[in-house]
């Protein structure tokens, strides 16, 4: 399929169309000036011009913007803070998550079978807060790369006795480029050797500082074993929640982001979705990454049969007909033919940017660099 003419890549180029022309022939085509080049011969063209072309397609032409329903200031409902737990390997994630989710079930799904859906909600307060399950740093580089805000809040975890480490650096530095609040967990400080003063200290210089030391950061000291200060840190939690007024419009079709996905045998594609837009429902046809489907059952981390998610609720659905990839954006659609048809664009949208990943400039940007 043609991407655009030769007289229209010539001028692009800002070269003369014979002159392109020309070029073509070296190369073994025989084009006329209205002749349709592809995106290779476009890339191979703008090399021997020495030209940098980055031939992605702008966001605007992905059919998710398109077709989202915008959101007047009053259609704005409080919604849960999602949270994300990172930190240097060992330094007590997991354990911290479990603590907070043992202790902070709502009674009503108490008892319930343990889900492993990539993210978990708690209540405390009468507040519902949702968690990201650590995903690993490249999980998170990878949902960044392509675009998906799914975290509020960035908890990072450091412990007392071991101290800041190259990991923590690097969540560090994901949570400020993803313009996140951050909130320094200082775990492990039940342990003799344990030195939550000087986390501090070597947390000032990447800017973390606390506030009793005339800085902004917050900071909470725990011990994730022996369940000491999750209080405090949820408390934290919902503080900044307060202070950033974490909204979204549940009123219309959902949009969210892809945790995890995977084929299990028995019920097929199944996909662990964060719901960020909107009410998902059963029986509605969505759209994730490239592939489309219609929501056959939707359960939450508590293995609880749903009939609907609002913003910020993560559950598992079946009902896709192939896998999509962590990352993947989600949208639901009004009917299933709909749903098709946009994954297809999709699909075509996610080639033609495969094709331009690897250069630089964009066409857009192709007049200021030549
Ligand atoms: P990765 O997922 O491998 O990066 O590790 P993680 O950060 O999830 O650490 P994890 O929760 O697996 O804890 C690592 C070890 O530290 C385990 O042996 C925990 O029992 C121990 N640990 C975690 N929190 C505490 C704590 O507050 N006090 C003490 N003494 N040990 C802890
Ligand atoms: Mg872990």
């Amino acid at each position: 399929r043609g991407e655009m003419t030769v007289g229209e890549l010539a001028k692009l180029l800002h070269k003369d169309a014979s002159e392109v022309i020309k070029k073509l022939l070296f190369l073994g085509v025989m084009a006329t000036i209205n002749q349709e080049v592809d995106l290779e011969t476009i890339q191979l063209i703008a090399d021997e011009f020495k030209v940098e072309v980055d031939l992605k397609l702008p966001v605007s032409e992905d059919p998710f913007e398109e077709t989202e329903e915008k959101d007047e200031e009053a259609d704005l409902q409080e919604r849960p803070a999602v949270v994300t737990i990172m930190g240097h390997v060992d330094h007590g994630k997991t354990t911290l998550l479990d603590a907070i989710r043992k202790t902070n079930v709502t009674s009503a799904e108490a008892g319930g079978i343990t889900q492993h859906i990539g993210a978990y909600q708690v209540e405390y307060n009468n507040k519902k807060v949702t968690f990201l399950d650590t995903p690993g740093h490249e999980a998170f580089t990878l949902m960044r790369s392509r675009g998906a805000q799914v975290t509020d809040i960035t908890i990072i975890v450091v412990a007392a006795d071991d101290g800041v480490m190259p990991q923590t650096v690097e969540a560090i530095s994901h949570a400020k480029a993803a313009n996140c609040p951050i909130i320094v967990a200082v775990n492990k400080v039940d342990k003799p050797e344990a030195n939550p003063d000087r986390v501090k200290q070597e947390l000032t210089e990447y800017e973390l500082v606390p506030e009793e030391w005339g800085g902004d950061t917050i900071f909470v000291n725990v011990s994730a074993k022996q369940g000491m200060g999750l209080d405090e840190l949820l408390e934290m939690i919902l503080l900044v929640s307060e202070v950033n007024e974490y909204k979204a419009n549940p009123d219309k079709r959902a949009r969210g982001t892809v945790i995890e996905a995977e084929l299990d045998k028995g019920r097929g594609p199944v996909v662990r979705i964060l719901v960020q837009h909107g009410t998902l429902k059963v029986g509605d046809a969505f759209v994730a990454g490239t592939c489309f489907g219609r929501v056959r059952a939707m359960v939450n981390d508590r293995g609880r049969r749903l009939k609907e998610a609002g913003p910020s609720t993560p559950v598992e659905i079946t009902g896709l007909t192939d896998v999509p990839q962590a990352g993947d954006p989600f949208m639901a659609f009004e009917d299933e033919r709909k749903a098709r048809s946009i994954a297809e664009k999709r699909a075509t949208t996610y080639r033609q940017s495969q094709l331009g990943a690897n250069t630089r400039v964009t066409l857009d940007d192709l007049f200021k660099h030549i």
